[in-house]
């Protein structure tokens, strides 16, 4: 059995310390499949706004586009959160762009403000590796999202990257700063996030958009999309989508899929 470690087993308390709306019910989990698939069974099971499933381990955790989640025990933070929002399922990219903000800012608090950014759509990453992703399902209710879980993973302890991410990943202890405290950053992403995730639900990016293009580490990057466009990056417009600016002068709009990222224009 996995047990939980003493500096998580605070994190209801840091969490209550900041107030907002996300983080209660606090599920604090040795090892799970996934946490998003305990968010998933919990929001079937009529969970509320909120609840959020921590674990220290996965078995089985997942990624974007089919990938896996690496993460050394014990060592990182995985969670998932519950957000009984309704709203268009076109509104569902913009909460994954916001929960990447949220991140972002608290993964740059805990290294002492470094220079920490977002990769479309949402790659929390530094100097060019990824410290944390974000994976956005949703459940359905006739044509309108009911609930979305959250998943996030953030590497915060581990120093010594295993294999397959050796190369394209760092962690809060790699980049520097204080030494992290994982209750603290969960509670900032969770507040963060709480801020935001209503207002962006309701009305969309509008008011956290000049936050959004400050963090978009592929502005002026050559890129190239899954769907064939290629061109420079020009920002990230109000639906959330990535402007590719094509050789031949027009812009093409990213709306799902990764992009690759080239040379400096
Ligand atoms: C990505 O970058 O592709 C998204 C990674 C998301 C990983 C987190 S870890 C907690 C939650 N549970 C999962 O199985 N995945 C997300």
């Amino acid at each position: 059995m996995t047990p939980v470690m003493p500096d998580l087993a605070r994190a209801a308390e840091a969490i209550a310390a900041r107030g907002g709306d996300l983080g209660a019910p606090l599920h604090l989990l040795g090892e799970v499949t996934s946490t998003s698939d305990e968010a998933k069974r919990g929001a079937r099971a009529g969970a509320p706004h909120g609840a959020t499933w921590v674990a220290e381990s996965q078995t089985a955790g997942r990624g974007r586009q089919g990938r896996v989640w690496i993460s050394p025990r014990g060592e990182n933070l995985l969670f998932s959160v519950l957000l009984r929002v309704s709203c268009e399922p076109t509104r569902v990219p913009s909460l994954a762009l916001v929960a990447g903000l949220a991140v972002r800012d608290a993964v740059a608090r805990a290294c002492g403000g470094a220079a920490v950014g977002i990769k479309w759509p949402n790659d929390v990453v530094f100097g060019g590796r990824k410290v944390a992703g974000i994976l956005v399902e949703s459940t359905m209710s006739g044509s309108r999202v009911d609930g979305v879980v959250v998943g996030i993973g953030i590497n915060v302890h581990t120093r010594d990257l295993p294999d397959p991410i050796a190369g394209i990943a760092t962690s809060v202890a790699l980049i520097g700063g204080p030494p992290p405290d994982r209750a603290e950053i969960l509670a900032d992403v969770l507040h963060g996030l709480g801020a935001d995730a209503a207002l962006v639900a309701a009305r969309g990016l509008g008011l956290v958009h000049a936050r959004l293009q400050a963090a978009d580490v592929l502005r002026g990057q050559r890129v190239s999309g899954d769907a064939g466009a290629s061109g420079v990056a020009e920002g990230i417009d109000l639906e959330g989508q990535l402007l590719v600016r094509r050789d031949d002068g027009t812009v093409a709009r990213i709306s799902t899929g990764e992009v690759l990222h080239a040379a400096s224009a």
